[in-house]
């Protein structure tokens, strides 16, 4: 199972710029996170300092029983060989080919025959839809095959943390589906940790267990989908529904007086964009039918169901409403040729059809 990454009070500056402050959060071991933020609010920093890349000057990250801001660099080496980082830009050798790009880990970190190796490369490479194209070098192909080739070098030696900044980004958005699928998948697979970096709306609404928000140097909320989703904080919820209303602007910072003006706008019938007509909690989606199911659920619903009552009563209500919705659906989706499902206000039971028939009268 995956690692816990305990994050406190951690601290970056650049020379006299202040990027974050204050951020602590926890990625749950297991479970995938989504880290979102207007461009610039150092959300790539932050995915550079977990595997030490960067140096925050205040705070603990603590990865396994090991803050990796006190350790030795012999002891950083080692915890890094639990990661797979996907960067920004790919981040793959120019002079090399996609399949040695791939292998390079794995030749770097094990002792593992060119056989082996040959193995795992084409495996995660047909992974992330780039079997055929192993030859060609990073210059060659398209932004988002490099994406997918960084995708596929990050998962080669089985990392229990997965870092992805900006999956998305050069996607369309079938690619971009794909990707989230495939990250979906590997939890439930492996229950690996994985932390996501974007600001792709859709995304965060739809994949991540827990969500954490930047916005003006701080760490305005970080916690499970469901309170985030159902959450009247104006930072949180102008971001989900990418709408132009909120405190979010083009330059980062609006004042009092142009949300008034703005909000007179949509008063008189401007429409502010975003999506703010699905709002509330969307089904998440779920590992491909055949994976193991996802243990993070289960895990995130118990923690949620602890800290229910000290929610909002709405918030409460279409939580536990979304959560009946995912039962039935689990429920449906598990019943058995021949079978028809019962639905009553509490439960939704699989009943055998001709008793179903009998009961019921035939449909
Ligand atoms: N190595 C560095 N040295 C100095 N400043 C840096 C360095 N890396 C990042 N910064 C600054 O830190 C800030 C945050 O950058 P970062 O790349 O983390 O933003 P981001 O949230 O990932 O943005 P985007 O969504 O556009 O990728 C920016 O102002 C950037 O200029
Ligand atoms: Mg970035």
């Amino acid at each position: 199972m995956g690692v816990e990454v305990a994050v406190e009070g951690l601290t970056k500056s650049f020379g006299s710029q202040r990027i974050w402050q204050d951020v602590t959060l926890t990625l749950p071991a297991g479970e995938v996170s989504a880290l979102l933020g207007p461009s610039g609010t150092g959300k790539s920093v932050f995915l550079k300092s977990l595997i030490g890349l960067l140096r925050p000057e205040q705070g603990s990250i603590v990865i396994d029983g090991t803050d990796i801001l006190q350790c030795s660099s012999k002891e950083l080496y080692e915890i890094r060989k639990l990661f797979g980082v996907l960067f920004q830009d790919g981040a793959l050798f120019g002079s090399m080919n996609l399949y040695d790009n791939v292998a390079f880990p794995l030749r770097e970190h094990t002792k593992k025959s060119e056989s082996d190796i040959r193995k795992i490369v084409m495996d995660k490479l047909e992974l992330v839809g780039l079997l055929g194209a192993e030859d060609k070098l990073p210059g060659e192909i398209s932004g988002g095959m490099r994406k997918r080739a960084g995708l596929a070098r990050a998962l080669v030696l089985d990392p229990q943390i997965i870092l992805v900044d900006e999956p998305d980004s050069g996607l369309d958005p079938v690619r971009t589906t794909y990707i989230s699928q495939t990250l979906i998948d590997i939890n439930a697979e492996i229950d690996a940790t994985i932390l996501i970096v974007s600001h792709n709306i859709n995304l965060a609404r739809t994949v991540p267990d827990n969500i954490g928000m930047l916005f003006r140097r701080e760490l305005v909320m970080f916690g499970p989908r469901e309170v985030l989703l159902t959450s009247d904080e104006p930072v949180v919820k102008q971001f989900l529904n990418g709408t132009m209303i909120g405190p979010i602007g083009m330059s980062e910072e609006k004042d009092e007086a142009q949300m008034a003006h703005e909000q007179a706008l949509v008063d008189a019938g401007h429409h502010a964009g975003g999506v703010d007509d699905v709002e509330g909690i969307v089904p998440q989606m779920q590992a491909t039918p055949g994976m193991p199911e996802r243990q993070a659920v289960g895990r995130r619903h118990e923690r949620v169901r602890q800290i229910l009552h000290t929610l909002p009563e709405s918030a409460q209500t279409a939580i536990l409403q979304s959560y009946d919705q995912e039962e039935a659906a689990h429920v449906a989706a598990a019943v058995p040729a021949g079978y028809d499902v019962r639905e009553d206000d509490t439960q939704v039971i699989p009943v055998y059809r001709e008793e179903f028939d009998q009961q019921y009268g035939q449909k």
